[in-house]
């Protein structure tokens, strides 16, 4: 005790001491200099749509999350919008899958029934759409295959093309290719011009990963490949200059936005593609798989989730991305609206 007040109290020593800690005194100076904020404005939350009606449909692992048939969005619209959140990101479980995914530009699909009734229920929401092929065809795999069970480029564009106008048609603001098919986002935007809707933007997953981290996902979108896997479109876990390629080929392309996906184990691949292209607004993914760990964690009392959800969410904003794609926007927006 007389040792350490001794020590302490050596003013030579200590004198002119730079304290960081000053600025962490109190609640109010940590906020004063705090460096990244998290708004609901920033968050994107996804809908899984199904056909049916009155289907509320608990997605077993993701906790919290469910599938909804159209009827059920007029309540889900308002309650995301009481709860102030401004845009949602949509996929569709189509009624019938075939090997070309002929469901994903129907007019009557879930998806575009969906964006009718939510623009319908509120009409400033901002409406993102999810264009693949995957939840359509009966392969599970993102585009038309060829015999040898590979997925074919070029072909699929055209599809894709189809896709983003039906989306566009039935009231979408924003359609986010999410393939990592090469030329994706050139020719959606040709195609979207081309039956006039250049106010449409393109999200583009331009930076996807294929990771172990999208297997609630494919629960909840019914979009599990029946055989093989997505690694000859998704990249490399391992790489992050060929992202800055990728992200660089869609900027080309024409892409109002950029996507990484998932955001966790890729902060370093978010900072990068915000430091390249500071002037096209960057999201991040915050995948099922990172939601079910949390969740999982949670549930056990061995995380507070709270906290650990707004520091996961911090830590993406902090990285570099304008805006999260997650599935604890309802949570998240309930917290920093300070009641819990
Ligand atoms: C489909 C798609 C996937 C996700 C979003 N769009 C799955 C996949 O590529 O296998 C994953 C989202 C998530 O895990 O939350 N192209
Ligand atoms: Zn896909």
């Amino acid at each position: 005790m007389t040792e350490l007040t001794g020590l302490s109290s050596t003013l030579g020593e200590h004198a002119g001491l730079k304290r960081p800690r000053r600025w962490r005194r109190t609640p109010a100076l940590r906020e004063l200099v705090r460096e990244t904020t998290l708004d609901v404005a920033d968050l994107v939350y996804p809908l899984f749509v199904v056909p049916g009606t009155a289907v509320r449909r608990p997605v077993p692992s993701m906790p919290g999350v469910e599938q909804l048939s159209v009827d059920a969005l007029r309540a889900e619209a308002e309650e995301l919008a009481a709860l102030g959140i401004r845009a949602v990101l949509l996929f569709g479980v189509p009624e019938s899958k075939d090997a070309v995914g002929s469901e994903s530009y129907a007019p009557n699909a879930p998806v575009q029934r969906a964006l009718e009734a939510l623009r319908a229920a509120v009409p400033e929401l901002v409406l993102v759409t999810d264009v693949c092929l995957c939840e359509y065809t009966d392969h599970g795999h993102c585009g038309l295959l060829d015999p040898d069970g590979q997925v074919l480029n070029d072909e699929t564009l055209e599809v894709l093309g189809r896709v983003a106008v039906s989306h566009a048609e039935a009231g979408a603001d924003v359609v986010a290719p999410s393939g990592m098919l090469d030329g994706m986002v050139g020719a959606i935007r040709a195609a979207l011009d081309a039956e006039g809707h250049e106010q449409v933007a393109i999200l583009s997953y331009a930076v996807k990963y294929a990771s172990a981290l999208y297997g609630p996902f494919r629960d909840a979108a019914e979009g599990a490949p029946a055989f093989g896997d997505r690694r000859s479109h998704q990249m490399d876990p391992a790489n992050v200059r060929e992202a800055l390629r990728e992200a660089a080929l869609d900027v080309e392309q024409g892409a109002d936005a950029l996507l990484v996906k998932p955001a966790l184990g890729y902060l370093d691949v978010v900072q990068q593609v915000r430091e390249r292209f500071p002037e096209l607004p960057l999201a991040a993914y915050n995948v099922s798989g990172e939601y079910a760990m949390v969740k999982a964690a949670a549930a056990r009392g061995w995380l507070d989730e709270r906290a650990a959800v707004l520091e996961l969410l911090t830590g993406v904003r902090r990285a570099g991305a304008d805006l999260v794609v997650t599935y604890h926007a309802k949570d998240a927006a309930r917290w920093l609206g300070g009641s819990a």
